[in-house]
């Protein structure tokens, strides 16, 4: 069955509640702001691309019934818009990136009627949804280059479906090599602390009728030493212009551990996450998240010590010398990437 993680209905945005899942499947239509902003920050709709859907979506529904009767003012409802959906996660570029195209579809028509404009916006954020449709079937064309017949795969966090539009990245690779006949075994890790990788990815790769099995992250260095992984293929939430990628924490860790065992470690990402602005991974917001999901989120009872400090960084970085290639909609980008990077991403349009 088709599913698709994001959308326009009814006067809303329709989300999948991807906090249900894997018990249910349920849909969420959001008609507020305030509502989207919280889905956001709680993970109902999660995963940089999806974000940026969500992001641009959510501009369009903060100012569809705004009447003001200048653009001035129009703009600057909606940048008020930009910003506090801007407040609701710092790390995913594409976040940004939604809602800075969405402004920018703003002042290019500001001398047209605001009723238009409005027209407009809406078209716009449309165009970025079937833009990411697009974009992951080019990820997953190119990416299903890299994987061979009976390649077993090891990913992290949920680089599919749930966290774009109805593809992935990282298993949009996936997707595409089974399509074209390859088969393959995917290992997923379980993605402490919330267990993207157990209650997503496992449930939707199983659902598209691929080999998965869950590991917990622990795991992951004793197959590579069995020489049960291939290959190590993860999303991306921000790529900074010399390729240092943050995606969800403990992609590092696979990154690390892929370079000891000399198993190639590749990033798939559209070109919407990455920030040219940004030199280097270290200058990538990292969010911060509470300490309840780590002492007690998915637990009948809390399970760490009453009051024990918490660290949860909900990201990592991953230094550019330990990928060995990032597939992007425009191709596979191989180092020096400084030079590459800017060569496919910032230099040739997307055809
Ligand atoms: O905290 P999440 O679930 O939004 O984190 C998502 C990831 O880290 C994904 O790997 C990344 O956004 C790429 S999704 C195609």
């Amino acid at each position: 069955m088709y599913i698709r993680t994001i959308d326009w209905k009814g006067n809303g945005i329709k989300i999948i509640d991807q906090t249900k899942l894997p018990a249910k499947l349920q849909y969420l239509q959001i008609r507020d702001l305030s509502v989207l902003w919280k889905a956001i920050k709680e993970l109902k709709v999660r995963g940089a691309p999806a974000l940026g859907a969500a992001a641009a979506l959510g501009m369009y529904l903060g100012i569809k019934d705004e009447r003001a009767a200048d653009f001035p003012s129009f703009y600057r409802k909606l940048r008020r818009v930009a910003v506090y959906i801007g407040s609701s996660r710092p790390t995913a570029r594409n976040l940004f990136w939604g809602i800075e195209r969405m402004s920018a579809a703003a002042v290019s028509n500001k001398d047209r009627p605001i009723p238009l404009i409005k027209k407009i916006l809406f078209k716009e954020a449309m165009e970025i949804i079937e833009e990411d449709r697009r974009s992951c079937r080019d990820i997953g064309h190119y990416g299903a280059k890299l994987i061979h017949d009976k390649d077993t795969i090891l990913t992290i966090c949920n680089a599919g479906i749930l966290a774009t539009i109805d593809y992935g990245t990282a298993l949009a690779a996936i997707y595409r090599a089974e399509e074209t006949g390859k088969k393959l075994k995917v290992c997923a890790c379980e993605t402490r602390p919330l267990l993207q990788g157990a209650r997503l990815t496992a449930w939707e790769l199983s659902r598209k009728g691929i080999d998965v099995t869950l590991i917990c992250d622990s795991m992951a260095a004793t197959l590579m030493r069995q020489g049960k992984i291939d290959k190590v293929i993860a999303g991306a939430d921000r790529i900074a212009a010399n390729g240092d990628t943050a995606n969800k924490i403990g992609t590092y860790n696979l990154a690390v551990l892929s370079r000891f065992h000399k198993i190639p470690f590749f990033i798939a990402a559209p070109a919407s996450t990455f920030d040219l602005s940004l030199k280097a991974g270290k200058q990538i917001p990292i969010e911060e998240r509470g300490a309840a999901e780590i002492t007690a989120l998915f637990f009948k009872r809390p399970i760490a010590a009453k009051g024990v400090k918490v660290y949860n960084p909900a990201f990592d970085v991953t230094p550019n010398n330990l990928i060995t290639a990032i597939i992007t909609d425009r191709g596979i980008i191989k180092p020096p990437y400084l030079k590459n990077i800017k060569k496919m991403i910032k230099a040739a349009p997307k055809p």
